[in-house]
């Protein structure tokens, strides 16, 4: 068998014995949770005379994978846009372990210990890898122009920095590029870099933006394997998704929006055969996600 690059040092795990605990939560949108994570009130994002985003209420169970399915469309970026304060709500709150995040700019969501990564990847094609993770953990922290312009305050920190960004370029298996330009890495060490640089700030939870578009098939399933790793250490992982066979693999919870709005929610099972999920996907002409295309 070749060996695959990518490969996780954590094998993946059946969701079951985590998604436990949400056994016996009914599937009805906007169900509460034991001991939720995060929780989404009233949140609404309009774009002229679209509403993107009406997500009347939302728990985010701790330490479980919960993907977030819906057509094209669905508003599943925008509110983790909204989410991440890159995006500001035209209302609505959210907290973090009971610590409100609306009206947050991007690094003190980053701070209060929830990060994302992109749709499509921001990695900086010019820059060296290692940089982009320092980078990418400078800008999450807040820490400027400022901290450039006096580098004795960064020294400090840096050595321990930079220990952090070498042990994730092992774990993700990008050791042996640290020191080339993000521009050479594949579509699939883009993504891994783009989590390795979300995992500087070392959150309590991840929001991952289709994490496994555009990477090549082979990879998926070490992509999935670094994911149930974050989850099995104890991280909360919110994930979009477009490939039900992903979904049904990996998720212990699973949210479905359509036209801005949680239209279902439960277990995989349950949402995977709900008419409303289906009819959501078929009114979009996006059915063949249903059929786990690659
Ligand atoms: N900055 C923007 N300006 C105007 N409309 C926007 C903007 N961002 C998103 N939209 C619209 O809001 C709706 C939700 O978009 P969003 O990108 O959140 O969907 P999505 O569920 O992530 O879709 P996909 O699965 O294709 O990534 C879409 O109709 C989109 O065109
Ligand atoms: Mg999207």
């Amino acid at each position: 068998m070749p060996v695959d690059p990518l490969a996780p040092d954590v094998a993946p795990v059946a969701p079951t014995a985590s998604s436990r605990r949400l056994a016996s939560v009914p599937a009805q949108p906007g169900v509460a949770k034991p001991d939720p994570i995060l929780v989404v009130d009233g949140v609404t994002r309009t774009f002229g005379g679209l509403k993107a985003v009406d997500v009347a209420h939302l728990e985010v169970a701790r330490g479980l994978i919960t993907s977030v399915i819906g057509p094209n469309g669905a508003g599943k970026t925008t509110l983790f846009n909204l989410l991440t304060g890159f995006d500001t709500a035209d209302s609505g709150t959210w907290t973090l372990d009971g610590v409100a995040l609306h009206g947050k700019h991007p690094h003190s969501v980053a701070r209060a210990g929830m990060v994302r990564t992109f749709q499509l990847t921001k990695a900086l094609s010019k820059m060296t890898v290692i940089d982009n993770l320092l980078l990418g953990a400078a800008n999450q922290k807040g820490e400027g122009m400022i901290s450039a312009l006096l580098p004795f305050l960064w020294r400090d920190q840096e050595r321990e920095v930079v220990e952090r960004a070498d042990k994730l370029l092992d774990r993700f298996r990008l050791g042996h590029m640290r020191n080339e330009y993000a521009g050479t890495l594949s579509g699939g060490q883009r993504k891994l870099l783009e989590m390795a640089r979300a995992l500087m700030v070392e959150p309590r939870v991840i929001l991952l933006d289709e994490p496994m578009a555009g990477v090549n098939p082979a990879l998926v399933q070490s992509l999935l394997g670094h994911v149930t790793a974050l989850r099995d250490e104890g991280m909360t992982v919110i994930f979009i998704e477009h490939d039900m066979d992903v979904v049904m693999g990996i998720s212990d919870w699973v949210v479905c929006l359509a036209q801005g709005a949680v239209i279902a929610e439960g277990l995989p099972q349950a949402v995977g055969s709900d008419p409303k999920v289906i009819d959501a996907y078929l009114g979009s002409h996006a059915a063949d996600d249903f059929g786990g295309t690659p």
